[in-house]
């Protein structure tokens, strides 16, 4: 394919994915790219923004039925609902509202990348089978990823393109105002610790602090995405994208203590979405006294999902073999990771 027509259409741009995933395919140089989300998003060279509600189809036709030129669809768009039920519906609509507008027009339109996760494996539901494989079986519903897989393979038959599924373990990464993100969970967590004086406990339960675990690094997600939309090999397969280590928190948590120069303390079982509920006038406060860019603690705090991570007193990892199998080699070391990304948020003014 030339250059000139890898026009890439990332749907939930402003995501803890989706915001990654801009950043590499404008890095690459040889992509225009086209950003979807409610939220306004920055236009700069290579890359531009619609605000569209994917979940109403008329919007969806309306700014999306021209986009004649799209080549590629990386849908990593997601509705946040209380229960695994309930979060069916939306997440279909939204990904059949896309695929129903753009399709008909895109005639170049060569793959859509699903952005999936390790509930696919039933993950979210207790201890699984570990190592998870792509090949596993299925588990009983309701499961949105499961549904939108199985609308894709339905819609695909047939049809010049192909689509590729990834899937994650926790993903890692700069986003602001979103519902799933572990990092920014911690480094508030830490930061707030710090300022009231005290040790950093681990919150989750007894259990999860043993078990092994693995994280997905936004950038490195990003990476493999575009190597499985774009490598003929990847043709309607699904892959685990992991970073290549598996850790325990009670070896990674005194590591991000020192970062914070804290202490640690023995773990604590505790909600944080009880304990984080009151802290939002302190968080105003830290933001001033700090000198912090002043992001809304809303913004900032996804502590449900901070409780749903260190709830996982079971083994929570995949096989990423298949992946590499398939020619996608790179990993990210976990360790270096947190790190770095809690100096991204200390360079960007988002903790102190
Ligand atoms: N985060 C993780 O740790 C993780 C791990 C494994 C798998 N996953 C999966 O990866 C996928 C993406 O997750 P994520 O954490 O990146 O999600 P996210 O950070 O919540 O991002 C969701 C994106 O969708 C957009 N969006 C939501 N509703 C929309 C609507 N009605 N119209 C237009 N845009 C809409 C949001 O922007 P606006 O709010 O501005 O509309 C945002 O850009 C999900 O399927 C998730 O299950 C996530």
């Amino acid at each position: 394919m030339s250059t000139q027509n890898k026009v890439a259409l990332v749907v939930g741009a402003q995501g803890v994915i989706g915001r990654n995933l801009v950043d590499h395919l404008a890095s690459l140089g040889d992509w225009q790219v086209i950003g979807l989300s409610r939220r306004p998003g920055e236009t700069r060279p290579r890359v531009t923004h619609i605000a569209v509600d994917l979940l109403d189809a008329d919007d969806c036709r309306r700014k999306l039925g021209e986009l004649g030129h799209i080549t590629h669809i990386f849908y990593a768009a997601y509705q946040d609902r209380p229960t695994w039920a309930e979060l069916v519906p939306p997440n279909l609509a939204m990904l059949v509202n896309v695929v129903d507008a753009v399709e008909p027009v895109a005639r170049g339109l060569r793959h859509v990348s699903l952005m999936q996760g390790y509930t696919v494996y039933g993950a979210h539901l207790g201890p699984f089978k570990t190592p998870a494989r792509e090949s596993d079986p299925g588990h009983m519903p309701p499961e949105f990823n499961v549904d939108q897989q199985r609308f894709l393979e339905d819609r695909q038959q047939g049809k010049a393109w192909n689509w590729s599924a990834i899937r994650p373990s926790v993903v890692c990464g700069f986003a602001l105002g979103n519902p799933m993100n572990l990092a920014m969970v911690i480094a508030v967590y830490a930061a707030i610790s710090k300022e009231l004086g005290v040790p950093l406990r681990f919150p989750g339960k007894p259990g999860a602090y043993d078990s092994l675990i693995e994280m997905t690094d936004a950038g490195l997600l990003a990476k493999a995405t575009v190597w499985a939309a774009t490598d003929e090999r990847c043709a309607n397969q699904a892959f685990n994208i992991n970073n290549g280590d598996l850790f325990r928190w009670r070896e990674m948590w005194p590591k991000i203590a020192r970062f914070f120069d804290l202490d640690v303390g023995p773990p604590l079982p505790m909600s944080l979405g009880a304990v984080m509920a009151d802290k939002a006038p302190l968080w105003e406060r830290m933001t001033r006294t700090h000198g912090l860019e002043p992001h809304a603690y809303q913004e900032v705090s996804s502590w449900g999902f901070g409780d749903f991570v260190f709830s996982w007193d079971y083994d929570m990892f995949a096989d990423g073999s298949k992946a590499r199998r398939f020619g996608f080699h790179e990993y990210v070391e976990t360790e270096a990771m947190f790190l770095q990304i809690f100096e991204d948020f200390r360079r960007r003014r988002i903790i102190p």
